[in-house]
């Protein structure tokens, strides 16, 4: 059994700076031509991180979303299955691949592959949050929100078994 922490890891403010700052280092690396965001958890921080790069919109990125999950019910890794990258046409184009969350690597690590067998020239990452002490598959990612530490965390997208993505902040689920 899991409850919700009295108050939050990660605020609204310093989630507002950051992403603000992250779009600055995404968009000093260059231009992308798609940013893939990996549903569900990503969406607010999608969300936000779009509207933080207003060059990269000008220019006419696109933003599409393909669902992958390795979650079932609980706060364990499961097995990844992947919908909606059918439609995708990455043909030679450069990839921003943005997910909430590294965990264990294991989604990142496939999904990469599988972008540049659709054609992608280039697939970069971007996560919110990072956990490496939880790290399986041998994967970084290129542009890291925060590093924390091993605690499972919703809110801003993030959900234990598909409650609290609404929260406005992240928050920590503390074992009872
Ligand atoms: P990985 O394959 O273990 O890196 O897991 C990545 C996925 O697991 C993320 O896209 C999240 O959906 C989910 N996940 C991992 N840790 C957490 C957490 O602390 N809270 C909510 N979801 C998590
Ligand atoms: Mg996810």
């Amino acid at each position: 059994m899991y409850k919700l922490s009295s108050k939050p890891l990660i605020s609204k403010a310093e989630l507002s700076e950051r992403v603000n700052s992250l779009a600055a280092e995404i968009a000093a690396a260059g231009e992308f031509d798609i940013l893939l965001g990996i549903l569900t958890g990503s969406f607010v921080f999608v969300a936000d991180l779009v509207r933080a790069m207003p060059k990269a919109n000008e220019k006419g990125m696109r933003v599409k979303f393909f669902k992958a999950s390795s979650y079932g019910d609980s706060t364990e890794s499961g097995t990844l299955t992947v919908s909606g990258m059918e439609n995708l046409d990455l043909t030679g184009k450069r990839v921003l691949l943005v997910d909430d969350i590294l965990d264990t690597g294991n989604t990142l690590y496939r999904l990469v592959p599988m972008l540049k067998e659709r054609g992608a020239a280039v697939v970069k990452t971007c996560v919110l949050l990072d956990k490496p002490s939880r790290r399986e598959a041998p994967i970084e990612a290129d542009f890291v929100g925060f590093k924390i530490e091993n605690k499972f965390v919703v809110g801003y997208g993030l959900d234990y078994a598909d409650d609290y993505r609404t929260l406005p902040e992240i928050m920590t689920m503390e074992e009872v």
